[in-house]
């Protein structure tokens, strides 16, 4: 006899099942199918309470041939019984990669979880919270492990809980969030590197025998090098509309570990957590450990319709304001660097409110006065208003925006400190650093501890301060430009629990700010896109994706950034890097949410007049880029043109961005280019917008097609040398 539990959101009163095994009732098997709308993750417990996975992959109707799936692998039994583990400990029968490691207080290194029970919370509609309880039949040590479903998104976020009651400490020396196991002949990774104006560069490889590991050590600036995201195909590479893909991220913003184990059976163990480096963590009796949330989402139809869920996903339940507006803005990062002054940031305003934005963003440099902050390499920590270039501080700068119209925002690097600073000077014990050897500083810089309570009260106090002196500021750039060298606190006792405890740490501020001013646009940026993940995207409404803001690098840039999140969080700035001309860069940029960062007074009065009618054509089309589904409908890594749909969900409005990517003769769109996510019977129209003045469209805007011939034959949107950016609106009749 067999035991099965569908997990499923269905009716609508939240509902709260709990099981709970005696002995006897586990000499039966136990199948707990864990499904969204297309997919399952299927685990069982077996006659030895042992928890494994017994399938991955696109939901079946009837729940119980889950059961079968097993034995059509004639394959040598594992002898251990633990490769498909669910959360696999080590110390005992497992000699594969742990999920969890401990030691316990009596000094063993041994770990074994079985399986006692599970309950099902119905949060929404739409949303199931499973948790599995697993205990160590030896010592009190217990393991839940959680699966949040989001039914229609198909996505499910995946954690664990540590505890026990053990006579004194346990020290974990790893602690994964999940542990997924999946089954396929072969598995094609998609992962990402970079560096600084180098993000999201991606690579795909099939995977060998062995491990594989993405990972990150930098602390602070994590995804510098590596973000957490990934994909991974099985049997053979996805396309956007075909194959097997697995998404998965960890929605963590420190030190991350993603290990995928090709083992012997040929399945792919995939266990993702915080990085174990440096970062063992004693847990005292009856004290929670809590992992942090993995992410993923499963699609057998290709990358699109999984970046599609997660988009959605993203915007209903987990970025700060998914669903709601933006403001367009004007930086000084780019025309001014620290050169300014109150006089010339009135001059700014009037330039915001002459291009026609919402607001005007004052970046790095406005600040500091023992040290002044004239550069990168001092003042950072000393947050009053410079008084040679502010002597009325920003308040006055706010009045003034309200006088010209345009609301005001700020750049504030909160977590950081250069030496050269009074903030250094007077509380060197909130500094990171080895105490008996060289400082080691990135961009000048070193970063505070904010494993310290009280260095935590003074990052908020940044941010608290200046809400209180100015009620009117309507926006935060918070930047984070350092990784972390001689990671060393001067506050813990414990030096292994510091990277860990930084990150606890700055979200306790993030929480706090939000609690205090809960809608307050801010953007995340690190040193451009080094800090990226979906747990600071619950307190921000937006990132900075690449200080590189070249068109050219930013297309492939925000193509590859576009798989995991939504056009709604993807601050896209026009600037002078580049070659091309102000109507490509402004194309561009308008994919995602639009900002300038130019000098607006050395633009020649008709490419002036082309970026405040490029505001006005992004204010008409900005509801579908921001809240739209999007279609990639032409890859540039593949060929001459980039092509992307932003589509309503209703399918009756939606904005085409093309571009050539390639300068070669003849380079552009010879054939058409086929729409995707129509419908087939509806009578559709296209027109070309953001023309540069005095250019004409080569678009027939009187011709109608069917969704049918747009998805089948395609359309060309005429892109070449001399119409090297093209948009297109695209309106149901
Ligand atoms: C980082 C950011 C830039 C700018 C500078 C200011 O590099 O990515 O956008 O704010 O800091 O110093």
């Amino acid at each position: 006899m067999k035991n099965i539990f569908r997990l499923q959101v269905k009716g609508l009163r939240p509902l709260l099942i709990l099981f709970s095994y005696s002995a006897a009732a586990l000499a039966q098997s136990i199948t707990i199918p864990i499904e969204t709308k297309d997919n399952a993750l299927v685990i069982q417990a077996n006659s030895d309470k042992d928890l494994n996975v017994i399938y991955f992959g696109k939901k079946l109707a009837e729940t119980d041939e889950y059961d079968k799936v097993s034995d059509l692998y004639k394959q040598r039994n594992d002898n251990s019984g633990v490769f498909r583990s669910v959360y696999t400990s080590s110390g005992s029968r497992n000699l594969l990669e742990p999920a969890i490691t401990v030691t316990h207080a009596d000094g063993d290194n041994s770990l074994d979880l079985k399986y006692v029970g599970h309950a099902v919370e119905k949060i929404s509609d739409n949303v199931s919270l499973l948790s599995v309880v697993l205990k160590d039949p030896v010592y009190k040590f217990e393991v839940t492990l959680f699966y949040k479903t989001y039914f229609k998104e198909n996505v499910v976020e995946q954690w664990s809980e540590i505890k026990h009651q053990e006579k004194g400490n346990v020290v974990l020396h790893k602690f994964a969030s999940a542990n997924l196991y999946l089954k396929s002949e072969s598995y094609w990774l998609t992962h990402y590197h970079g560096n600084w104006a180098r993000e999201m560069q991606p690579e795909e490889a099939k995977l060998t025998y062995g491990i594989k590991t993405l990972d990150s050590k930098l602390g602070t600036r994590a995804n510098l090098y590596m973000p957490s995201v990934f994909m991974v195909s099985l049997n053979k590479p996805a396309t956007e509309n075909e194959g097997d893909v697995l998404f998965g991220a960890l929605e963590y913003s420190g030190n991350f570990k993603v290990d995928l184990e090709l083992d012997a059976q040929n399945g792919l163990r995939l266990i993702a957590g915080i990085n174990n480096y440096a970062s063992e963590y004693t847990l005292k009796p009856n004290k929670t450990f809590t992992t942090p949330k993995f992410l993923y989402t499963f699609s057998s139809k290709g990358k699109g319709e999984a970046s599609r869920n997660m988009q959605r996903w993203a915007r209903d339940y987990k970025l700060l304001d998914g669903n709601g507006e933006r403001l367009t803005l004007l930086n000084n990062w780019e025309s001014t660097f620290f050169d300014f002054n109150e006089n010339k940031l009135f001059g700014l305003l009037k330039d915001t409110k002459n291009l026609g934005v919402d607001l005007f963003l004052l970046d790095d440099g406005w600040f500091a006065n023992k040290y002044p902050r004239n550069g990168d390499n001092a003042g950072l920590g000393d947050w009053e208003p410079n008084k040679k270039k502010l002597p009325n501080g920003v308040a006055s700068l706010v009045k003034q925006a309200g006088a010209e119209g345009v609301k005001f925002g700020i750049w504030i690097e909160p977590e950081m400190v250069n030496p050269k600073s009074e903030l250094c000077e007077n509380h060197p014990d909130w500094v990171i650093k080895e105490p008996a050897r060289a400082e080691k500083y990135f961009r000048n810089q070193l970063v505070l501890d904010l494993s310290n309570p009280k260095v935590q009260d003074f990052v908020f106090g940044v941010v608290d301060h200046l809400f209180s002196e100015n009620p009117k500021l309507a926006f935060i750039k918070w930047d984070c430009n350092a990784v972390i060298y001689n990671a060393h606190s001067a506050y813990l006792k414990n030096q292994s629990h510091f990277y860990i405890d930084y990150m606890r740490g700055l979200y306790n501020v993030l929480a706090k700010v939000r609690a205090k001013y809960p809608k307050v646009p801010m953007m995340l940026c690190s040193g451009g896109g080094g800090r990226v993940d979906y747990a600071a995207l619950q307190y921000f409404t937006e990132f900075w994706p690449s200080d590189n803001t070249d068109p050219m690098e930013r297309i492939f840039i925000q193509w590859e950034y576009s798989y995991f999140y939504p056009a709604i969080t993807s601050a896209n700035h026009v600037t002078d890097w580049g070659k091309q001309p102000i109507k490509f860069r402004t194309d561009v940029a308008m994919m995602g949410k639009l900002g300038f960062d130019l000098n607006v007074k050395t633009l020649s009065p008709t490419d002036l007049q082309f970026c405040k009618a490029a505001v006005q054509a992004y204010n008409g089309i900005k509801d579908v880029v921001w809240h739209g589904d999007q279609f990639r409908l032409a890859n540039p890594t593949e060929g001459d043109v980039a092509s992307l749909l932003y589509l309503t969900e209703d399918k009756s409005t939606g904005v085409i961005f093309n571009y050539l990517v390639n300068n070669r003769y003849a380079a552009g769109s010879q054939f058409p280019i086929k729409l995707q996510g129509l419908k087939a019977n509806k009578k559709y129209k296209l027109s070309e917008i953001n023309l540069y003045p005095g250019t004409k469209s080569t678009v027939d805007e009187e011709k109608t097609y069917t969704g049918e011939f747009l998805m089948n034959v395609g359309f060309n949107p005429d892109v070449r040398a001399g119409r090297n950016s093209v948009i297109l609106k695209l309106e149901a009749m």
